[in-house]
């Protein structure tokens, strides 16, 4: 009998349009489509996650399935890995409650990510052990803080843990959620008996955090205010190019990787991953450049790597009977695997058997 493969699980978030960037690409769903032959995998949609900021019910749903159709454009394939949306899998959010009665609140308030939307949503978010003091800054503060964003991180644990997975490959924003996941694990097996893998993060050497083009001490995110700063995979070469041209550049005029040299060595990066050359080799072949050749050739690389991505997604994006049967399938395996784990889980705790 031949040896079951280890689990891999990751996920990512239908943000806005469900527009994956060029920091998804690079940190993440790049890598995913690389581990696909050595690992069972399950790549989820976290349809659940994206509603702890109001979203327009139409818009979620539709920026669901463009985030599944360029998963598959960039590699993801549905014959070998399940694709799926986290709402369509029972298991979840009931692991989620489980775990939650292991967390303790302290833990969930000193997330950096947690504090990061708290204060965008215009709230100074100051902690001491179990303690949370929330004050406005005056005007800025538009909403209260909704539990679900307190909650965020348990969520994603019981996505990782739902499916026992080995490994988590992730880009390094995802570190500090990882670490809360494996304590939680070994809280659980601590308590009961060994139930939950202990995940691993599998974080890339480079491009782990690709940074903004406009603001290059700030990672590219989805929801950055400034849409010159990111890259969305689907947007059209024209536009990329534009981008990146007028990428924010660094004082001196040299092409090098440096801590006072953070949008230049943000692009050496980039180039760096797409190109399949080291570092050591761009700065060579730049030395004596100017910065418009330099931006010109990352701006052919990202366009020419994004083309078939491209070509593959219009193909797809309307085909609605595809993606139904990508995601039936999906989900019909994700939910098995789900449901065995869920069973056990429930079983430790001490809840009684269903009478059939
Ligand atoms: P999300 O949707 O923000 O990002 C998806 C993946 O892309 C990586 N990433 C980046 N990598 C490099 N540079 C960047 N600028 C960049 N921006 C994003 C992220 O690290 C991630 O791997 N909380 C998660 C979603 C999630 C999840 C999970 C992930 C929910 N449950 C379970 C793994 C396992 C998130 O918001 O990712």
């Amino acid at each position: 009998m031949s040896e079951a493969k280890p689990v891999i699980l990751t996920c990512a978030q239908p943000t806005g349009g469900g527009d994956l960037t060029l920091g998804n690409y690079i940190g993440a769903v790049r890598n995913w489509a690389t581990m696909q032959e050595d690992y069972e995998c399950y790549f989820g949609i976290v349809d659940m996650h994206a509603i702890t900021v109001r979203r327009e019910p139409a818009e979620l749903r539709k920026a669901c399935y463009s985030c599944l159709a360029q998963y598959i454009a960039c590699g993801l394939d549905p014959e070998k890995a399940a694709l799926f949306f986290q709402s369509h899998v029972i298991g979840h959010a009931e692991l989620a409650w489980v775990l939650s009665c292991y967390t303790p609140i302290g833990d969930l308030q000193r997330m950096t990510q947690f504090k990061e939307k708290a204060e965008k949503l215009g709230f100074q978010v100051k902690s001491a052990g179990d303690d949370i003091r929330f004050s406005h800054e005056g005007a800025k503060a538009q909403a209260s803080v909704n539990s679900g964003l307190l909650y965020y991180p348990v969520l994603m644990a019981a996505d990782i843990l739902l499916y026992n997975a080995n490994a988590v490959p992730v880009g390094e924003d995802q570190r500090q959620h990882l670490e809360l996941t494996r304590d939680l694990a070994q809280r659980f097996n601590n308590t009961y008996s060994p139930t939950f893998n202990i995940p691993n993060a599998y974080i890339p050497k480079s491009g782990a955090k690709v940074m903004s083009l406009q603001e290059p001490t700030r990672k590219m995110s989805k929801s950055d205010e400034n849409p010159n700063g990111t890259l969305f995979l689907i947007e059209p070469p024209e536009k990329l190019a534009k981008k990146i041209k007028s990428a924010v550049t660094d004082s001196g005029s040299e092409i090098r990787v440096a801590d006072d040299k953070p949008g230049v060595s943000n692009l050496i990066t980039i180039l760096s991953v797409l190109t399949g050359k080291s570092v050591q080799e761009i700065e060579k072949d730049y030395q004596g450049q100017n910065y418009a050749t330099f931006k010109g050739d990352v701006a052919e690389a990202v366009v020419e790597t994004l083309r078939p991505v491209q070509a593959r997604y219009h193909e797809i994006i309307s085909d609605k009977v595809y993606l139904e049967g990508v995601l039936k399938d999906g989900a019909a395996r994700a939910q098995n695997r789900a449901y065995k784990v869920l069973n056990k889980v429930y079983r430790k705790v001490g809840f009684p058997d269903r009478v059939r």
